[in-house]
């Protein structure tokens, strides 16, 4: 780990909680073979991750006919792929759902911002055959983690700078006023809390797309839908439709496999699942 991310990232346990329960349901789920049985119980030892699974689990993305009312519930019907999204999405309301100052996200905006990224990447991925889903879909959801790192620092930094900034990017702000950015930032983080290259990469690497390129798909993905999230301007209704030309460079989106030719049906698809979004119940 860098001296400058290590710094941010030390104390970090108080302000942003390593989600434990997850990241062991995570680990038991990665390692295949594992009893429905044991990680219902180790999920139900966390209520809050509890609630907000049964709330997702039933939500317009993977709701199903009849309700679903418990854990086990989930498990067997949803299937472990899906279990897998569900854990990681609901631990994740918990990380990113508090406003941002910093960054002038207010409550539930980045939560919003992290969840249209992981759908939209879940869907491009599927046209371009990224093989391993779960962990794209992770890492789409965490892409912007140390922005909640880096929040108070560069607060802080913010009101001791003593000319005005110009309108420069995040990017560039946080380079010069605090030697790091929060792709970085996300990707010690994470790497911190012991999970695997084909999800800090994508995330230390979302702002950089030469870098994308060389660190192959998955990164290429969250980068891209990180790009068309915030050119849609996100919203969770129905309204006009930007073109997707107007804001993302032609050399991105023809970099990945089946994403131009089947532009149309993956922002729609976007949309549908999207549709009625809201993080306003969930703790
Ligand atoms: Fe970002
Ligand atoms: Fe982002």
């Amino acid at each position: 780990m860098q001296p400058v991310e290590q710094e941010y990232v030390k104390n970090v346990d108080k302000l942003v909680p390593r989600p434990d329960i997850a990241l062991e349901v995570l680990q038991l789920a990665y390692d295949g073979g594992c009893d429905f049985q044991e990680l219902g119980a180790k999920i139900e030892r966390d209520p809050s991750l509890t609630a907000n699974m049964l709330q997702l689990a039933n939500s317009a993305y993977f709701g199903h006919m009849r309700k679903i009312s418990s854990v086990h519930e989930i498990l067997v019907r949803l299937g472990l792929e899906t279990v897998k999204m569900i854990v990681i999405t609901s631990a994740s309301i918990g990380l990113l759902k508090d406003p941002q100052e910093a960054y002038n996200l207010d409550a539930g905006m980045l939560w919003q911002h992290s969840y249209a990224t992981a759908v939209l990447s879940s869907i491009i991925g599927r046209y371009a055959r990224v093989k391993n889903s779960a962990a794209l879909y992770t890492a789409a959801l965490l892409h912007d983690v140390g922005k909640v790192v880096l929040n108070r620092p560069l607060q802080a930094a913010l009101l001791n700078r003593e000319e005005q900034e110009v309108a420069d990017s995040t990017l560039v702000m946080e380079q010069r006023l605090l030697g790091t950015d929060h792709a970085r930032v996300g990707m010690f983080l994470l790497e911190k809390w012991g999970l695997p290259a084909a999800i800090t990469v994508p995330v230390g690497f979302h702002h950089e797309f030469h870098k994308a390129l060389i660190h192959k798909l998955p990164t290429l993905v969250v980068h891209l839908a990180n790009l068309l999230v915030e050119g849609m301007g996100f919203v969770a209704e129905n309204g006009p439709r930007p073109a997707v030309e107007d804001f993302v460079d032609e050399r991105i989106y023809t970099a990945v496999p089946g994403f131009h030719r089947n532009m149309e049906d993956i922002i729609d698809e976007f949309y549908e699942k999207i549709h009625g979004l809201d993080s306003g119940g969930m703790g």
